[in-house]
């Protein structure tokens, strides 16, 4: 392969990261260039509105709203998505390899929903298609596990994958805050959108999750394949008593590779307070995949923000433009699909708190123990909590020894029949990592 004098940049989308991206490609002192063995150019901006005053000073020359002034010119040897969303993003990227273009993406929805077509397409075209900003931001993992951790066969990854959740526990935990006020701070600090559904619906970390487990375990995971459960159900309540327990509370992305399948999961989880995933607070983002060669590797840092995410953008393109400099092009590696099954949710064995409001009479523990041992589901230990005497009932905390999913939803189910149970409060998983 020839090798490149120069290496052209063709940048789609100018909003929160492409504008970051932009400044570190537009520096005037070069130092891209001096890192590759090449110089790099930024050759043309693809927005919606080229008039729309934008925060970084850019030649009006490079915008343009025609997607084709960049996936046509010939020029152009790199193309680098931070639009964001499924479409036209998908339609950009596909074109932008039919034509032999390398691409560079942070969309974590468009890799987790096309991903492994795009892969493909990417090998059949001969070029790279590379993503570390699609999951946790400026956190290195992605690469990691395409490359550094690949000779070991990775057993488990646990992730905190989405900052904006996790500020919102935060406050909850260590400051008692109520669900709606931690999420208005969060707002207020520009930590959530206007519309928070996708981070507290657990949609976006389901997303990463797709993307790391399919990586990990070199076969297809969907995020329609990941069970998920956002965090609104949780009260400042449930973390005073997972404390007293040994627990933090985590919006836990869980993907693990057993001999049957691969379980890929989002859920609030009870974690050991003394492990290190546990006092990753705040709108910080942690990895820790264990490898069978390496044991647990954490990876910990700022999970999104303009800066973050355009230091994994520009890895990427540095990583491309290397290959063309050096005239082996990089094609990328082919994709494996070992084809394991993804596990549903109710074949899930693991253990349980169970938060119920009762009667507080004699005899309701009992009735209630009877009601989960008919679901060979047993008791590790029970707390009775605050007690209303007006309404004469008590809050019991219970927790469990590991029971199957299947057994945990028909026992409630049996247990919302119970006349002197008043409600379910909240049931979330413990995951009693290392063991
Ligand atoms: N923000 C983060 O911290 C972060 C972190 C990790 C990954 N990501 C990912 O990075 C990507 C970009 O996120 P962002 O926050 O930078 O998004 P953003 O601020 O909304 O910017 C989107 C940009 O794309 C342009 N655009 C969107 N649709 C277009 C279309 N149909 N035609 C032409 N231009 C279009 C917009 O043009 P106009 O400017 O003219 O409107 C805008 O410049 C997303 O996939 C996101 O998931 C973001």
């Amino acid at each position: 392969m020839p090798k490149n004098s120069q290496v052209n940049i063709g940048l789609l989308g100018l909003g929160v990261v492409g504008t970051a991206v932009a400044q570190v490609l537009l520096d005037p002192s070069g130092f891209l260039s001096e890192r590759t063995g090449s110089p790099i150019f930024l050759r043309r901006i693809l927005v919606r509105d080229i008039t729309k005053p934008r925060s970084l000073e850019i030649p009006s020359e490079l915008l343009t709203a025609d997607p084709d002034a960049i996936l046509a010119d010939p020029e152009i040897d790199v193309v680098v998505e931070v639009m964001g969303g499924e479409h036209p993003a998908f339609e950009n990227i596909e074109a932008a390899l039919r034509a032999g273009k390398h691409v560079v993406t942070a969309n974590k929805e468009l890799m987790a929903k096309r991903g492994p077509e795009l892969l493909s397409l990417a090998v059949d075209s001969g070029v790279q298609l590379l993503f570390e900003a699609s999951v946790g931001g400026g956190i290195p993992i992605v690469g990691p596990l395409r490359k550094d951790l690949q000779a070991n066969e990775i057993e488990v990854v646990y992730g905190i994958i989405n900052g904006t959740t996790n500020y919102i526990l935060t406050r909850m935990g260590q400051e008692g805050a109520d669900f709606q006020d931690a999420l208005a701070e969060a707002q207020a600090k520009g930590y959530a959108e206007p519309d928070p559904t996708a981070d507290i619906e657990g949609i976006d970390a389901a997303f990463k999750l797709a993307i790391l487990a399919s990586l990990a375990f070199h076969t297809r995971v969907r995020a329609t394949d990941v069970y998920r459960e956002g965090v609104s159900k949780l009260k400042a309540r449930d973390f005073r008593y997972a404390e007293e327990l040994g627990y933090a509370i985590k919006l836990l992305a869980i993907a693990k590779k057993g001999l049957d399948g691969v379980e890929a999961r989002v859920h609030p989880t009870l974690i050991p307070k003394d492990v290190l995933l546990a006092k990753v607070d705040g709108v910080f983002n942690a990895v820790e995949v264990t490898g069978d060669l390496t044991g647990p590797v954490l990876f910990y840092g700022r999970g999104a923000g303009p800066q973050p995410t355009s230091s994994a953008v520009l890895a990427n393109v540095l990583e491309i433009a290397r290959g063309l400099a050096s005239g082996d092009g990089s094609p990328a590696p082919p994709v494996v699909d070992r084809g394991f099954p993804v596990k549903p949710m109710s074949d899930l064995v693991t253990r349980y708190y169970l938060r119920i409001t009762a009667t507080d009479s004699a005899g309701v523990l009992a009735k209630i123990s009877h009601v989960l041992g008919d679901e060979n589901i047993s008791v590790a230990s029970v707390i009775q909590k605050e007690t209303d005497p007006v309404e004469g009932t008590a809050e019991l905390v219970l927790t469990t020894h590991p029971s199957s999913e299947k057994a945990m939803q028909k026992a409630l189910e049996e247990l919302e029949r119970l006349d002197v149970v008043w409600e379910i409060g909240n049931l979330v998983r413990i995951e009693q990592m290392g063991d």
